[in-house]
């Protein structure tokens, strides 16, 4: 059994000039992932579910357990020492790290800690979402700019799951691997080594309650997934989870694409590009699949606000391509 801990130490050979600074930033991580599991898994036995009475800056009533995961893995980042600069989902502004350790620290941080807040309160899995980048400031308190760099920049990324099980999946860039929390012994393991999306799928994901809202080529590649074919075994069969995470977690195991596109009312979709779609991207990359918001690849796409939106087509690739054809044609 290999350990989060030592598989990544194992793997800082894979970056012959590192220090390990990157090694303690991932390692960190997954400390405050096993704080936030912790308290996730009593959340009806404790006081923390239900809303916090505060409203973020996407304009979405926080969640006691948002603003507690938020806390956790700021907190987490900043002991750590290596990280100087964190954008979240839950501050407008970046939040600076200006302690004696982590002012100077080499790396930035984006994360969405809790993903799927509405599914908190009825027990369905959450996740948390993180990109990490070099700074580009060459030292003291970290800027803006640090962060609003594109996706291809990234040096690591990853999720986790709080699910059934927990997992934390991550990459640096060389594949995807993730690690299963083994309560027992508090400890992440390797439970799923060199993760690979199939090139197609049978699933599609996207909130269909907003149909009418959709752009056409949307519309119409829905259509494709429910017209009955043997060949490509269609009808296909919809899942839809609410948590990006979950979704984009069972697509990245079983195959299949995960849609959140543009309405007349929010032009760029919901998601956000930092923190939700340019990790997910980026995984879903190194295991062989295609990330896109329809027409670009969601790594090359310029970043100039942390919060900004952006929709999102993700998960096999054959499948992706498809629903980019349908985009090009009538959208
Ligand atoms: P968050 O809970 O971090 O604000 O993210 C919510 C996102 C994502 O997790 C999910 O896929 C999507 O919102 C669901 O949105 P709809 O309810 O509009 O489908
Ligand atoms: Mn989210
Ligand atoms: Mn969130
Ligand atoms: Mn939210």
């Amino acid at each position: 059994m290999i350990t989060l801990g030592q598989f990544i130490i194992k793997k800082q050979s894979d970056f012959p000039y590192a220090k390990g600074e990157l090694s303690r930033l991932l390692r960190d991580i997954g400390i405050a992932a096993k704080i936030v599991n912790r308290e996730i898994n009593k959340a009806g036995l404790a006081d923390i579910l239900g809303d916090s009475g505060v409203v973020n800056v996407q304009g979405e009533t926080q969640k006691k357990l948002d603003v507690y995961a938020n806390e956790q893995f700021i907190s987490a980042l900043s002991s750590g020492g290596e990280c100087c600069l964190v954008a979240s989902e839950e501050n407008e502004e970046v939040v600076l790290l200006n302690t004696d350790v982590s002012k100077n620290a080499k790396y930035v941080v984006a994360i969405d800690p809790l993903d799927g807040s509405s599914n908190i309160d009825v027990n369905v899995a959450v996740g948390t979402t993180f990109s990490i980048y070099r700074r580009k400031s060459t030292d003291g308190n970290g800027v803006l700019e640090d962060i609003l760099q594109k996706g291809t920049e990234q040096v690591a990324a990853g999720y986790v799951i709080y699910g059934s099980s927990t997992m934390l999946v991550y990459t640096t860039g060389k594949g995807v691997n993730g690690f299963t929390l083994d309560p027992s012994i508090g400890e992440f393991c390797l439970s799923h080594a060199d993760i690979k999306i199939p090139e197609t799928g049978t699933i599609y994901s996207i909130n269909e309650g907003n149909y009418v809202h959709f752009p056409e080529g949307v519309k119409k590649y829905i259509k494709y997934c429910q017209v009955e074919d043997d060949a490509t075994q269609r009808p296909y069969t919809s899942r839809y989870i609410g948590s990006m995470v979950a979704d984009l977690h069972r697509n990245l195991i079983k195959g299949g694409i995960y849609i959140y596109p543009s309405t007349a009312s929010a032009p760029k979709g919901k998601l956000r590009l930092v923190y939700e779609c340019n990790p997910l991207a980026f995984i879903i990359e190194q295991a062989g699949g295609r990330a896109t918001n329809g027409y670009e690849r969601i790594l090359d796409i310029d970043v100039t606000e942390i919060h900004q939106r952006e929709s999102i087509f993700i998960g096999s690739t054959k499948m992706v391509l498809l629903a980019e054809e349908y985009m090009a044609q009538y959208s």
